[in-house]
């Protein structure tokens, strides 16, 4: 496997690298815009220790939403499953930052992937605390997870978007509104914009998301039973209202995040982790998706 593993990676790289068709690159997070397209990497984590890579692996890139699969597993082990009142587990249908079901559904969040669901587990990780503390404690998860310590917030992408989140602040107003945040919500937005901001490499995030793997993977951040239910919410919501085109063509759990990113797991064998900017009309990578597709394919990996 490993000689085939590196190969196929590196096709998928040689393949993917020059294709004009990108998607576009975030532009609603002025700072994300500035991000050069014409980038790719790719990196697998396998459950047996191996890291394979090619491309862009050692560029960081600002993880977004991704990050959002971290803070719920964080909320969890704080709250367990008192944050099912606060937040449902249905795919949405809508787009990652639609204000429409908020209204209808008395402010509780469809998913904890939406970013309304996301503001929610993040102010059950904030918890009465001081931003820079809950902080702390989600950098020291993921760099746990990765076990690699270099791992930051992009402190100038944080300040960007809240120059211009002018949606997630009517989210969390709204929210607010109904009684569903326990925290002043300034705090609470800026400790989601923050852990947003994260950067790191597909490798890091490959060795991140091991966690994710289950069985014998290493290492173990939460119970075998909290993973399953991650890759359960992975599968149908972390794609947002792309999720079922994304189960269908690609059959693994996943997460994206609108720097281009995507986190991918193959349950009891590897963590997946793609770049490439530029994404498709759902905000999810465009190339990422053809990526993960064609890596499931010719390793024969699918939870069905
Ligand atoms: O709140 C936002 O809009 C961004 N910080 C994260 C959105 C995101 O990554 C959506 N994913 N594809």
């Amino acid at each position: 496997m490993p000689a085939q593993m590196q190969q196929i990676l590196d096709a998928i790289n040689t393949d993917l690298r020059d294709d004009p068709d990108r998607g576009e690159v975030a532009s609603y997070i002025p700072e994300l815009g500035q991000v050069d397209p014409h980038q790719f990497a790719i990196t697998v984590a396998t459950a047996d220790g191996q890291i394979y890579s090619a491309g862009d692996a050692t560029t960081r890139f600002s993880a977004q939403s991704i990050t959002k699969v971290f803070t719920l597993a964080i909320a969890l082990g704080r709250s367990g499953d008192q944050l099912w009142r606060r937040v449902g587990r249905e795919p949405s249908g809508t787009a990652f930052n639609s204000i429409v079901q908020l209204e209808h559904e008395r402010g509780r969040p469809r998913n904890p992937f939406v970013n309304a669901g996301a503001i929610v587990t993040t102010d059950e990780v904030l918890a009465g605390r001081e931003p820079r503390e809950a902080l702390a404690e989600f950098l020291s998860f993921i760099r746990a997870a990765a076990e690699d310590d270099d791992i930051h917030i992009n402190a100038d992408v944080a300040r960007s978007e809240t120059a211009h989140g002018h949606r997630n602040f009517a989210h969390a107003h709204f929210l607010a509104s109904f009684g569903n945040l326990k925290n002043d919500p300034d705090k609470v937005l800026g400790t989601y914009f923050h852990h947003c901001a994260t950067e790191l490499t597909t490798t890091q995030l490959a060795r991140a998301g091991r966690f994710l793997i289950g069985a014998d993977c290493h290492p173990r951040m939460v119970s075998l039973d909290r993973v399953r239910r991650l890759n359960a919410l992975m599968l149908t919501c972390g794609h947002y209202d792309g999720s079922g085109e994304f189960a269908y063509r690609v059959g693994l759990p996943a997460k994206s995040g609108v720097g281009g990113g995507i986190l991918g797991v193959v349950p009891g064998k590897a963590s997946i982790a793609v770049w490439s900017p530029g994404l498709d009309r759902n905000g999810n990578s465009k190339l990422g998706t053809e990526a993960m597709e064609r890596l499931a394919r010719e390793m024969d990996w699918s939870v069905f």
